[in-house]
C-alpha cells in the first residue's frame, strides 16, 4: 500500500523514523513529506535513506510531476506524525502553503494525525476547535500520550508509541469504517490482583492483550477511548486514556465512574470473583505448624451492576459487553451469563492450555441478545475486536 508520512517540526520528530521502518520493513511503500520546520530536527537524507524516495517539502521541486496533487491522489493512507498544532490549524482551514498541506488538500484516502506538543497548546481552544473540525471531516485525530514532555513538563501532549500509531494506521488500512466516531467507550482490561498481604496477592493469567486489541481497533474506528487497564504490561495504545487499577474494588471505582458518559462499556478485565477477607498489613511469616487458612469474600460483580443499573442512572451506557472465559459446556454457560448479567453481547473464549491467555491469537462466539450468535474464527484478537464493534455499531445506530 502507498503511504505517506507527514511529518511537522516537533521534536519527535525523530520518533517518526521508527514508525517509517515500521511501514517498509511490512512491505508499504512510503512517501515522506517533511515540512520545513520538521526538517530543523531530522534532515532531509535520513528520511530519503530511510524511505527509498526523494523528499521535498516544497511544491517548487520536480514540478513537471506535479508533486503537490499526485502524492496525495495515489496515497492509500496519509498519516502525520508528530502533527504539531501549526500543522493541525493549516490542515483544519485548508491552507495550502508547502507540500504536505496541499497533499492534504488533494489526499481521498483516510488520514490519521498523531499530534504531539505542550499540554497548553494541545488544551488551548484553538487547537481543540481546529480537532473537532479534521474529525469531523473524518480524519482520525489520536489523542496525544500523557508523560514526559520536552524540558521538564509532564502531561498530555507526548506522541503515542510508534509502534501503536503504526497498528492504528494498519487498521485504518483495512478499510474499517470509521462508524463509532464521536462515541465514548471504555474498555477494562488486563486481570485484577486482591492483595493478601504487601508482598502477595490472588490473580489471574489475564494479559490484557485483548482488551488492548479492543482499543486500538475502536480508535481506528474513530472511538473516544478509556481503558482502565488492571495490572496490564504492554505498551498504552495509542490514542486512547489509560487508567491504571490494581484490585477489583479500584477497578470498580474507575469503571463506574466512567461508565454514565459512555455510549459503551466493554468488560474485557478477567475480575477476581473473590477477595481475601483480611488483608494483613505485615508479611504472613513461615510458623512451623500448619499454614492458616485464608478466608475469602465476595467481590461485587461491576458486569452484572452495570447491567442492573442502566436507566436508573440515565440513557447510559447504550451498549455493554461482556466476556465469559468457560471450560466446559461453552454455549450453554455463556447464554446463561448473558442474561444473567444483563448485557447486549457476551464474548465467549474457550480456556485451557495455550487458549485464549496471553496468545495474540484468539477464537469466540458472539453472543447477542435476542439475536444469533456470531462465530469468530482463530485469528489476531483485533479481528475478534472488531467483529464486537461492527455488533455494537449496528445496535447504536
Ligand atoms: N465480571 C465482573 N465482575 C466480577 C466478575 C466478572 O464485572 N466480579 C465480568 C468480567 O469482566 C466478564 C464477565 O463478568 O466480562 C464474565 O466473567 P466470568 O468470570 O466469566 O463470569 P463469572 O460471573 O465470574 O461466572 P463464573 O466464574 O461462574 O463462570
Amino acid at each position: 500500500m502507498k503511504v505517506v508520512l507527514g511529518v511537522s517540526g516537533g521534536i519527535a520528530a525523530y520518533k517518526a523514523c521508527e514508525l517509517l521502518r515500521l511501514f517498509t520493513e511490512s512491505g508499504h511503500e512510503v512517501r515522506v513529506v517533511p515540512t520545513r520546520e520538521a526538517l530543523r530536527f531530522v534532515g532531509e537524507p535520513t528520511w530519503a535513506a530511510l524511505s527509498g524516495h526523494p523528499v521535498s517539502s516544497e511544491v517548487w521541486d520536480d514540478v513537471h510531476e506535479v508533486p503537490h496533487v499526485r502524492i496525495g491522489q495515489g496515497a492509500d493512507l496519509v498519516v502525520v506524525a508528530p502533527a504539531t498544532a501549526d500543522v493541525l490549524a493549516r490542515a483544519a482551514h485548508g491552507l495550502a502553503g508547502d507540500l504536505l498541506t496541499n497533499t492534504l488538500l488533494t489526499a481521498r484516502c483516510p488520514v490519521v494525525f498523531a499530534p504531539a506538543m505542550h499540554t497548553e497548546m494541545w488544551q488551548h481552544p484553538a487547537t481543540r476547535a481546529n480537532v473537532a473540525t479534521l474529525r469531523e471531516r473524518g480524519s482520525i485525530v489520536i489523542d496525544p500520550a500523557v508523560g514526559r514532555l520536552t524540558g521538564a513538563d509532564t502531561g498530555p501532549g507526548r506522541l503515542p508509541d510508534p509502534a501503536e500509531i503504526f497498528q492504528v494506521c494498519l487498521r485504518v488500512l483495512r478499510g474499517r469504517p470509521r462508524d463509532l466516531a464521536g462515541r465514548k467507550v471504555v474498555i477494562s482490561a488486563g486481570g485484577t490482583r486482591e492483595p493478601i498481604d504487601p508482598v502477595r496477592y490472588i490473580g489471574n493469567r489475564s494479559s490484557g492483550l485483548q482488551g488492548y486489541a479492543l482499543a486500538r481497533t475502536a480508535v481506528a474506528r474513530g472511538a473516544e477511548v478509556t481503558v482502565v487497564a488492571a495490572n496490564v504490561a504492554l505498551p498504552d495504545p495509542a490514542g486512547a486514556t489509560v487508567v491504571r487499577v490494581e484490585s477489583t474494588a479500584e477497578l470498580r471505582d474507575a469503571v463506574l465512574t466512567a461508565a454514565p458518559g459512555a455510549d459503551v462499556v466493554v468488560m474485557a478485565a478477567a475480575v477476581a470473583d473473590f477477595r481475601p477477607a483480611v488483608r494483613h498489613d505485615s508479611k504472613i511469616k513461615k510458623t512451623d505448624g500448619e499454614p492458616e487458612a485464608i478466608a475469602l469474600v465476595k467481590n461485587p460483580d461491576v458486569l452484572a451492576e452495570l447491567g442492573q443499573s442502566r436507566g436508573a442512572r440515565g440513557p447510559y451506557p447504550e451498549v455493554i459487553v461482556g466476556f465469559a472465559a468457560e471450560t466446559d459446556d461453552v454455549l450453554a454457560n455463556g447464554q446463561a451469563k448473558l442474561a444473567r448479567k444483563g448485557c447486549d453481547l457476551l464474548v465467549v473464549n474457550e480456556v485451557g492450555p495455550g487458549l485464549a491467555f496471553g496468545t495474540p491469537d484468539n477464537a469466540a462466539v458472539v453472543l447477542v441478545a435476542g439475536g444469533e450468535p456470531v462465530e469468530v474464527p482463530r485469528g489476531p484478537k483485533e479481528d475478534v475486536a472488531d467483529v464486537v464493534w461492527d455488533l455494537v455499531a449496528s445496535r447504536l445506530a
